[in-house]
């Protein structure tokens, strides 16, 4: 049975999308099969990050949603691409036309819509776990796609704006039973270097801090052209991104 985990942030910018990729591949080196979904519908990029070209992405999400494609029309393996040794990435990939993101966001999709993708990407591709990378907020279909999913993974940085709206979030989680972790993103350096910044954190919220990764220019500098850790797999993110995928793997499925 596959695992849905979404990642999400009340606040934009936080890092899902890079996040997501590079979290995918990890579990991918440990042998996993991954397939990632990009659910941010009004400004998808994680196609950017894996670099799959428009012409792979010709039938999409989008057309899943509205019943004009099977599920293995839409999936894309990027095993090869990546030249992964082991485990499989997959990608789902969502319309960058205007006109079907209009029409996904005024006829919305269903609560169904999350457990049925994950389960067929389960029974079909025998995936173990279906990230899905979200838009900001807490707007409607963004909880749909967070509550519907087995696990909830909020990315933060440490900015006032964002711990109050993550606080808030933690607790409308709550309130639906959501199984929630935290990863600390975008870390100022000193402050990453503190032990009890995880704990602290974790007991503000209310919710376990699974993992602190701290700001490196060397990601800004890469500008999403590719799956960093891929690039850099002596890099401290990389070492970072690790722990996570340690903690998922050793906890959740
Ligand atoms: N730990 C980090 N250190 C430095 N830059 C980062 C880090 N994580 C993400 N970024 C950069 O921040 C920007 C926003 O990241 P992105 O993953 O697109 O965010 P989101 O998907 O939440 O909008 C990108 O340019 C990305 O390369
Ligand atoms: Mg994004």
């Amino acid at each position: 049975m596959a695992v849905g985990i979404a990642i999400h942030s009340y606040r934009g910018g936080t890092g899902k999308s890079t996040t997501t990729a590079n979290l995918a591949v990890m579990l991918a080196l440990y042998g996993k099969k991954v397939a990632t979904v990009d659910l941010d519908l009004t400004s998808p990029g994680l196609h950017v990050i894996y670099q799959v070209s428009q012409s792979m992405m010709k039938v999409t999400l989008n057309d899943y949603v509205f019943g004009r494609a099977a599920l293995e029309d839409i999936v894309i393996d990027l095993t090869n691409q990546l030249g992964l040794p082991k485990g499989r990435i997959y990608f789902l990939g969502a319309s960058m036309k205007p006109e079907e993101i209009a029409k996904l966001l005024k006829e919305g999709y269903s609560e169904q819509f999350f457990r049925e993708v994950t389960k067929q990407l389960g029974e079909a591709y025998g995936v173990d776990y279906v990230i899905f990378d979200t838009h900001p907020g807490l707007n409607e279909d963004t909880l749909l796609a967070v509550l519907s999913s087995d696990v909830s993974m909020m990315m933060m940085r440490m900015d006032k704006q964002d711990i109050t709206g993550t606080y808030v979030t933690a607790q409308v989680l709550r309130k639906f039973n959501k199984t929630s972790y935290v990863v600390l993103n975008m870390v100022p350096p000193n402050m990453a270097k503190a032990v009890e910044i995880r704990s602290e954190v974790s007991k503000l919220l209310g919710v376990p801090v699974i993992g602190v990764v701290p700001f490196y220019p060397e990601i800004l500098q890469h500008r999403s052209r590719g799956v960093f850790i891929l690039k850099h797999p002596k890099h401290q993110y990389t070492l970072r991104i690790k722990e996570v995928a340690e903690f998922i793997i050793n906890n959740i499925g």
